[in-house]
């Protein structure tokens, strides 16, 4: 089965996600320490008519790190340049770009941890010194180019921050770790889609909605939509609770989010009888691949406490067993 957070990310590429991403400060709900940092560090720049610091923001999928990114721009009253690492083949791709754009105008680099090590050599002095020192032709003929650039803003995303090198993290002067919604959050995440899609939605139903998608608003937003399908071939004139209760379980998705893909995980944890499993025979016995397993998958279970990363590999917590109504091992004391 296609886990619904990559299948959104595919559907993202169309229209109906950029409909339904908010464009201004005030409707991106939640994330507020991110929110109340930038806002001090925007208005500085502002107030001193400079560029703003290079920005990295990390976290799982569908957290809000490219909305972000292009309401930053919006405040900054910049232009917003968009690329994804893998796009950046050749040194030339990087210099075409960086020598296109303005003063204090925004670069977004999504999936930064991809960017080949070639390219970040030539984005370090773009970076440090709005510089660019490339080579031109090969051979005796080579010649070295240095070309000065606008003072830029470079915004980083990433779902793997730990992938990045450490020259590159440290050029960013702001670092921001995007977080879980609460349930409450995404429930006006998705009263406000509701509104925005013309469909009126039952307070209970927005929140049932909420907490089933796994603190990530392109689930809730993805849920909200076939959740309507639901509701609407059922004749109703507003969601309601039930069709919301149904459409959910229709989809697959428990009474705590989690989907088929998160409860084999769960059950592979649980039959190793509280021993720790490491990342590679999850993967095999998943056969998912390491990554998705450790970007996608694993981090909201962690931070709801169902699994616990140890030295020796991941176990599954007393929490977990209590949602299978099992009784956790008591071998060696693991969880004394
Ligand atoms: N704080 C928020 N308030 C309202 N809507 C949000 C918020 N954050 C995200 N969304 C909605 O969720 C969708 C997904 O967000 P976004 O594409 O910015 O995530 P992302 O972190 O860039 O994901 P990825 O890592 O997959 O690139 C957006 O289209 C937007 O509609
Ligand atoms: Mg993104």
């Amino acid at each position: 089965m296609e886990r619904i957070v990559e299948i959104e990310k595919f559907e993202a590429e169309g229209n109906y996600e950029k409909s339904l991403r908010p464009s201004r400060w005030d409707d991106y709900i939640g994330q507020e320490k991110i929110k109340n940092n930038l806002e001090v560090f925007i208005q500085a720049s502002l107030a001193r008519g400079e560029a703003l610091d290079h920005i990295l923001f990390f976290g799982p999928p569908g957290l809000g790190k490219t909305t972000l990114a292009n309401i930053i721009s919006g405040m900054m009253g910049s232009n917003i340049k968009t690329t994804a690492a893998p796009m950046i083949e050749k040194a030339g791709d990087l210099a075409a770009m960086l020598t296109n754009i303005e003063e204090g105008d925004i670069l977004f680099i999504d999936e930064i941890h991809r960017m080949s090590p070639a390219i970040e050599e030539i984005l370090y002095p773009a970076m440090e010194d709005f510089r660019l020192d490339i080579i031109i032709g090969s051979g005796p003929a080579a010649q070295s180019v240095k070309i000065d650039l606008p003072r830029f803003t470079l915004i980083g995303a990433t779902t793997r921050a730990g992938m990045l090198s450490s020259p590159l993290r440290e050029r960013f002067g702001m670092h921001f770790r995007m977080e879980f919604y609460t349930a409450d959050e995404l429930a006006e995440i998705v009263r406000r889609a509701a509104d925005r899609l013309g469909c009126g939605i039952e307070e209970k139903a927005s929140l049932e909605i909420a907490k089933r998608s796994r603190g990530t608003p392109r689930i809730a937003l993805r849920l909200l939509r076939r959740v309507r399908d639901f509701s609407e071939v059922a004749g109703e004139d507003i969601i309601t609770i039930e069709s919301a209760k149904f459409g959910l379980d229709r989809l697959g998705v428990n009474h705590l989010g989690f989907d088929e893909q998160d409860i084999r995980l769960l059950e592979l944890l649980i039959s190793a009888k509280g021993r720790p499993m490491g990342l590679s025979t999850i993967a095999a016995a998943m056969s998912e691949d390491e990554g998705t397993i450790e970007d996608v998958l694993e981090p909201y279970l962690i931070a709801n406490g169902y699994i616990e990363r140890t030295a020796r590999g991941r176990i599954a917590t007393p929490k977990t067993y209590e949602m299978f109504r099992l009784t956790p091992p008591s071998a060696g004391g693991l969880f004394g």
